[in-house]
């Protein structure tokens, strides 16, 4: 059975004292979860605080991005993947879709970034997602085949193991619209069945398929009842403790 993973994606909001104040009261509102594992990802310059203040809990933290190259190379402004690490953090989002729209990220990018991820022991949590107008013309499955083909391609099973898919359609991040679940788990179950065509059964049996796009307290359960669905990537709820523990404690 594939253990649901519950991430907080806090993007660039809060200061380091908003962000410790909120990791430290989300710790006991979450200590029983074990029916999923629960992740927070701040921003890079808050990882190593968090990271220490949260040891010995069940939080893990993710950075939101690493550079592209593997090694201590001359990048002004880039973060490693093995630097993330050293600080403390277990996963690492690649290819969000405000990476990809604001800031140019291809899926070639994508896959150098998850492969520095998984060379550094991180776990890589890759977004995917149509936007509104490649839905509305069709191009939905062609778009989310092309970035799972592209973004993850070279990998072998074994690295698989340290891949999470988080499916979110670009119309629904930040804008209070939610994908139905029907229309999650269609992709999701599409989703599932390239991974199998790519790495077979285990593989596709194994890897956690995510969704996100206005996830909130109220429409969660609904969309961790369909099968394809193994947890989800939150943004706007996952700022106050309160509401992102509501999230986590689904069940
Ligand atoms: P949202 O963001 O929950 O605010 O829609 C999701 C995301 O960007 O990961």
């Amino acid at each position: 059975m594939r253990k649901p993973v519950i991430a907080g994606n806090w993007k660039m909001y809060k200061t380091l004292g908003e962000a410790t104040e909120t990791a430290l009261a989300l710790k006991p509102l979450v200590a029983n979860a074990n029916h999923c594992e629960v992740v927070i990802a701040p921003v890079f310059v808050h990882l190593k605080t968090l990271a220490d203040r949260l040891e010995g809990s069940n939080i893990r933290v993710a950075a939101q991005d690493c550079a592209p190259e593997a090694k201590q190379s001359a990048n002004t402004g880039e973060v490693s993947a093995e630097m993330l690490k050293d600080v403390g953090c277990s996963h690492v989002i690649v290819g969000h879709s405000e990476r990809r729209q604001f800031y140019s990220e291809s899926n070639e990018s994508v896959r150098r970034k998850t492969r520095a991820a998984i060379d550094s022991g991180l776990t890589a949590i890759v977004c995917v997602g149509e936007t509104l107008s490649e839905r509305e013309s069709g191009s939905l499955f062609s778009v989310v085949e092309t970035q799972l083909k592209e973004g993850l391609a070279g990998l072998t099973t074994s690295d698989m193991d340290r891949i999470i898919i988080a499916y979110e359609p670009v119309w629904a991040i930040g804008t209070g619209k939610t994908a139905t679940p029907e229309q999650a788990q269609e992709m999701h179950g599409f989703i599932r069945a390239k991974l199998k065509d790519e790495h077979g059964d285990v593989v596709a049996d194994n890897v956690r398929v995510l969704y996100g796009g206005s996830v909130k307290p109220d429409n969660v359960s609904e969309l961790m009842s369909k099968e394809d669905i193994d947890g989800a990537l939150v943004g706007g709820a996952s700022l106050a403790a309160e509401s992102f523990a509501q999230i986590v404690n689904y069940k």
